[in-house]
């Protein structure tokens, strides 16, 4: 087996600085950005005739990012980001009804904060309730599914899974919970903001709704995203923002006009679907998994901790455990973050589950092993 070589050549990451928190942000390669800021020259030399062109263009747009999920592009709509597509699939199970006082919204203990605070927003507005499943870190796909299933029934308005969550780095079997669902006519909200470029076909498991980000590991210009919406909602399905294309039949071309609005970011993705592409994506990934699973345990030994038992681990992410007593407060989180950003010169986040620390290491087609060892041989001396 060929080993594909790191390209950091094809970003413009700071080469002083250990980038392993690609999951947060992402990070642009040279390529999108160029054509980002072309775009946006184009922009700014006649804004007339740029603003007669965004239809055409986000249409071809949305053409390529719908064939690269394997999704049928006439359910696919573009939003900014992952919060805002899991909150326009809230919004439409909201206006249809679909949430009554005394219902539940079930979320599992793996959701990410902001989508928990939007499932909070839409039960506090219906009087109904958020009902938390605790899920286990090394539950496999029959025991996540399983515990689940308990709190399915017929009060329940929603399920909002993740398919891979954030805090824990975990792939969810959304194919076995959307039949849960289905088999209990409940709308199935799959939270996919980390499964582009990770799960192949991520948005073809059968949920009603699905929403994940080409800002994380595609590596498109930020706030771009997608949200794919299940036949039987799209007639009911409308954008965050009521703007000229409200009254389009179709939904996808329902979500491009979202007003004056900057539409350079969605027209220049798909040319990270072509840095992808170079990158021999799906021959790199299973190296990256190879990598990280390497970097991780290094990172571990050195702080004399150990990697998570995750079940299903997410390809390009793991979590090495810290030696902390105890989960520190936001702001002591943040000061650690900045500590170790400023003094180590390395970019990691921390995430916490079940009373357990852990810092969240990434592995994209810029990190090499050495990343890690030089972490391994520099965050002991933080601690
Ligand atoms: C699991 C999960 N859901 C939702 C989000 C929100 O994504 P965005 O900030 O693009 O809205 C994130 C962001 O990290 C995430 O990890």
């Amino acid at each position: 087996m060929t080993v594909l070589s790191p390209r950091p050549d094809l970003w413009t990451l700071d080469p002083g600085v250990l980038h392993l928190n690609h999951g947060s942000y992402g990070a642009v390669p040279r390529r999108p950005q160029e054509l980002l800021a072309e775009l946006r020259a184009e922009t700014e030399a006649n804004p007339m005739r740029w603003f007669r062109s965004v239809a055409g263009r986000l249409a071809a747009s949305r053409l390529e990012l719908a064939a690269y999920l394997q999704t049928d592009p006439a359910g696919f709509a573009l939003v900014p980001n992952a919060s805002a597509g899991v909150t326009a699939a809230l919004v439409t199970l909201d206006t249809a009804g679909a949430i009554p006082a005394g219902s539940r919204i079930v979320l599992t203990n793996h959701a990410y904060g902001a989508v928990l605070y939007a499932a909070e927003r839409f039960a506090r507005i219906n009087q109904a309730e958020v009902v938390i499943v605790d899920v286990p870190l090394e539950a496999d796909d029959a025991t996540v599914v399983a515990a689940i299933a308990t709190a399915v029934d017929d009060r329940t308005a929603a399920l909002i899974v993740d398919q891979i969550s954030s805090a824990t780095a975990m792939v969810f079997p959304i194919r076995q919970l959307a039949e849960l669902c289905g088999a209990h006519d409940v709308p199935l909200i799959v939270d996919g903001a980390h499964a582009p470029a990770l799960i192949d076909a991520p948005a073809e498991d059968g949920a009603d709704f699905w929403t994940g980000n080409f800002h994380k590991w595609p590596a498109s210009p930020r706030a771009t995203a997608g949200l794919v919406v299940a036949e039987k909602w799209r007639t009911a399905t409308l954008p965050l923002i009521v703007s000229w294309s409200e009254r389009d039949e179709r939904l996808p071309e329902r979500f491009d006009m979202q007003g004056t609005y900057d539409y350079a970011p969605w027209i220049a993705a798909p040319e990270s679907l072509r840095v992808l592409a170079e990158l021999d994506w799906s021959r790199r990934r299973p190296q990256l998994s190879a990598m990280i699973d390497d970097g991780a345990k290094l990172v571990a030994k050195a702080l004399g901790t150990g990697v998570a038992e995750v079940a299903r681990p997410a390809a390009t992410m793991r979590l090495v455990e810290l030696p902390f007593d105890g989960v520190p407060s936001p702001e002591a989180g943040e000061a650690f973050k900045t500590k170790v950003s400023e003094e180590l010169k390395a970019e990691i986040t921390l995430t916490a589950f079940d009373s357990r620390v852990f810092v969240r290491l990434s592995a994209h087609a810029y990190n090499s092993p050495h990343d890690y060892e030089l972490l391994a041989a520099r965050l002991p001396t933080v601690l």
